[in-house]
C-alpha cells in the first residue's frame, strides 16, 4: 500500500479546486480498505466521483478514493434483474450498462455525474425518478467496527436528497457496492414535461429506453454545464418546501413563482427560479458563479476557491431569505 502525499486533488473533485490531501491513496476490494483502516490513524475522508463536494480546504488527513469496480446480475425473476455494481463504477456508465442490456428504470437518471457508491448517499434523483425506485439493497463497511453491513431500500431511509449515510451515520460507512432492481418491462415515467417534449422534438413515436435517455442527456445538456469545461458540482441548493398558505402568500406578490405540490400541506419550491428572480442568474464574482442557464448550480469559471463560491452560495441565501422569506439549504457537503 503506497500514500502519496501533498495530493493535488483538482482533478478529484467535479468543481474543479485546486486544494490537496495531506496523503492520498485508493482501494480497489474491500481487503485493501481493511488493510488501510489498519494502518492509518489520519482523519479520512472518502471520495467517489468527487461530484457532490466543495473544498475549501485542503484535507489535512488521508483521501481515500473508492476505485472498487465490477457490474454482475446476481439474480433475476420473472419481472426483475438485480445487478449488483461496484461502488467505484462511474454512474453513467452503469446506466449505459443498463440500457445496453434492456434493463429499465435508470434512464431518466443519465448523465449524472459521480459513482454508484455516493448515488445512494444523496438519493440522487432526476426527471421525475429517484435512486430509491430501483434501489435494492447495498453494502457497506462500518469504519470503526470493521465489518460489513447490508442496508435494504428501507434502511437507508432516503428522502429528497437524503439518507442515513448523511445524517446519522455520516461518516461512519463506506458504501462498497450497489444492488439495482430493475425492471424487465420498463415503465416509463415521462411525467416530467420537458422529457415529452423533447421526445417529440426528436420524432419518437413510442419511447424505449433508449431513447429516453437520450432525451435526458439532451434536455440536461442544454441546460448543465459540462464539469470537464467548467468546474460545477450540479444544483447546489435544495428546492425548499414551505407551507401552502406561504406558497399562496407569495403568489400574491409574484404570480410567476414556480412550486409543485408535495402531499396535502407543502409545496416544493424551484429554487432555481428563486434565485433568478433575486438577481443572481449569470453573476460572477472573480472565477466563482452562478450558471446563466440554470441558476441553481454554481460554476467555477478556471481559478475560484472553494472561499468564494462559498461566499457567492451565502451571498445567495441572504439575498432569497430577504426577498422572499424562504431559506435555501445547500445540497453540496462543504469540506
Ligand atoms: N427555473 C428558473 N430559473 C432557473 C432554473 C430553474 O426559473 O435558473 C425554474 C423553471 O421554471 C423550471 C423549474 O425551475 O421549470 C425547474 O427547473 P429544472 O427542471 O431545471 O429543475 P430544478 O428543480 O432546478 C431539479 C434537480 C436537478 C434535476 C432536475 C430535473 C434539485 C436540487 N435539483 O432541478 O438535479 O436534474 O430537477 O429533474 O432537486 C442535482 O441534484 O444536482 C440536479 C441537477
Amino acid at each position: 500500500m503506497y500514500f502519496q502525499e501533498n495530493y493535488s486533488l483538482k482533478n478529484l473533485n467535479s468543481f474543479g479546486i485546486n486544494v490537496s490531501a495531506k496523503y492520498f491513496t485508493g482501494f480497489k476490494n474491500t481487503n485493501e480498505l481493511v488493510e488501510i483502516l489498519a494502518t492509518a490513524n489520519e482523519n479520512k475522508l472518502i471520495l467517489g466521483g468527487g461530484s457532490n463536494i466543495l473544498f475549501t480546504k485542503n484535507f489535512n488527513g488521508l483521501v481515500l478514493k473508492n476505485e472498487i469496480e465490477g457490474i454482475e446480475i446476481i439474480k433475476e425473476d420473472e419481472k426483475y434483474v438485480y445487478v449488483k455494481a461496484g461502488a467505484g463504477v462511474g454512474w453513467h456508465p452503469f446506466v449505459l450498462y443498463c440500457i445496453e442490456n434492456n434493463f429499465a428504470g435508470a434512464e431518466n437518471l443519465s448523465l449524472i455525474p459521480g459513482s454508484v457508491g455516493a448515488s445512494p448517499m444523496q438519493n440522487i434523483g432526476a426527471y421525475g425518478v429517484e435512486l430509491k425506485n430501483i434501489f435494492y439493497e447495498l453494502e457497506a463497511f462500518h469504519i470503526n467496527d470493521k465489518n460489513l453491513i447490508v442496508f435494504t431500500n428501507k434502511d437507508c431511509e432516503f428522502g429528497y436528497r437524503e439518507s442515513v449515510f448523511k445524517n446519522k451515520f455520516k461518516g461512519e460507512f463506506v458504501i462498497t457496492s450497489v444492488t439495482f432492481r430493475l425492471n424487465k418491462f420498463p415503465v416509463f415515467n415521462t411525467s416530467y414535461g420537458a422529457i415529452e417534449t423533447e421526445l417529440q422534438k426528436m420524432g419518437v413515436q413510442s419511447p424505449s429506453i433508449k431513447s429516453i435517455s437520450d432525451a435526458v442527456i439532451s434536455i440536461r445538456k442544454s441546460k448543465l454545464p459540462d464539469p470537464k469545461i467548467i468546474g460545477n458540482a450540479g444544483s447546489f441548493f435544495k428546492n425548499p418546501t414551505i407551507k401552502n398558505i406561504d406558497f399562496e402568500n407569495l403568489k400574491k406578490e409574484y404570480p410567476a413563482i414556480v412550486g409543485y405540490a408535495v402531499g396535502l400541506e407543502e409545496t416544493k419550491l424551484a429554487a432555481g427560479w428563486l434565485i433568478e428572480k433575486a438577481g443572481f442568474k449569470g453573476y460572477r464574482l472573480n472565477d466563482a458563479g452562478c450558471h446563466e442557464k440554470q441558476a441553481l448550480v454554481l460554476v467555477n469559471y478556471g481559478n475560484a476557491t472553494g472561499g468564494e463560491i462559498l461566499h457567492v452560495s451565502e451571498k445567495i441565501i441572504n439575498a432569497v431569505k430577504l426577498i422572499f422569506n424562504v431559506s435555501l439549504q445547500r445540497e453540496v457537503n462543504i469540506m
